[in-house]
């Protein structure tokens, strides 16, 4: 991939030699006439593409997916927390229904990005991995299982007018415990109800700290990024 951009940046570089040599050659070359107003704009507009280079667009792709999902995480830890104080873990489970969705998207102020959580044990099956994401996934819980940190990832899909960013949720115990630990142990009666009444296909439960629970994913399409820099 990396090759690819080097490319492309090399290729934008001769773009703009090549217009710098032209106009040089109607000034040295050519009679004394005024140079026409479009060789120049012609000049300066190559430049400025030249400027936002694909890496920089990769880049501040990958900046943006992570502070997005850093912030939506955030968010709906803070939305958790108080739904269990207001109601208990039965409550919180049906707020998580109507609201998670939501929580996760709020954040972007853009309509054009699709923050999700995705995981192969899904607790939502709208949260199933899509065929690109599963493969993903699969990188993330091959290091998990050897005990190996997985950084984000950025990857060019549709034909590379979207960026693809990922990022592994590692289950951290503690609270999450209630309702994604172990049945009966860490998941009381009660709210096992709420979660099979709510989730006839829960996959969701059995998670132990340290365990790849799924991971974040934010479709960014390139114009956007694009827009922004
Ligand atoms: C009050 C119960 C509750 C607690 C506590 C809780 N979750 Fe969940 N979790 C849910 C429910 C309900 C859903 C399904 C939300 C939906 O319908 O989109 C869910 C969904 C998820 C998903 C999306 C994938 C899926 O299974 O559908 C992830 C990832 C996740 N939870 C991680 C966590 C983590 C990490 C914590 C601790 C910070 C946590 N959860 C704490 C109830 C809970």
């Amino acid at each position: 991939m990396i090759r690819n951009f080097n490319y492309k940046e090399k290729a934008m570089e001769r773009i703009s030699i090549y217009a710098w040599v032209f106009t040089l050659l109607v000034f040295s070359c050519g009679p004394r006439e005024r140079i026409p107003k479009e060789a120049f704009e012609e000049v300066n507009k190559n430049m400025e593409i030249k400027r936002i280079s694909e890496v920089e667009i990769l880049e501040s792709a990958m900046e943006w997916g992570d502070s997005l999902t850093t912030k939506a995480q955030k968010n709906l830890i803070e939305n958790l927390q108080q739904a269990i104080a207001d109601g208990g873990f039965g409550e919180a489970i049906k707020f998580c229904k109507t609201n998670a969705t939501e929580l996760e998207n709020e954040l972007s102020g853009n309509e054009e990005i699709l923050i999700r959580r995705v995981s192969t044990k899904h607790r939502n099956p709208s949260n199933a991995p899509t065929e690109e994401e599963a493969m993903i996934l699969e990188a993330y819980a091959y290091n998990s299982e050897q005990g190996l940190e997985s950084d984000p990832n950025i990857q060019k899909i549709e034909g590379g007018e979207v960026f693809l960013y990922t990022k592994a949720i590692i289950f951290p115990g503690g609270l999450c415990n209630n309702c994604h630990g172990k049945p009966e142990v860490d998941i009381s009666k009660s709210t096992l109800e709420v979660i099979s009444s709510n989730y006839p296909e829960d996959m969701a439960t059995g998670f132990r700290k340290g365990d790849l629970r799924g991971m974040w994913s934010v479709r960014i399409p390139k114009k956007e990024v694009v827009k922004r820099l």
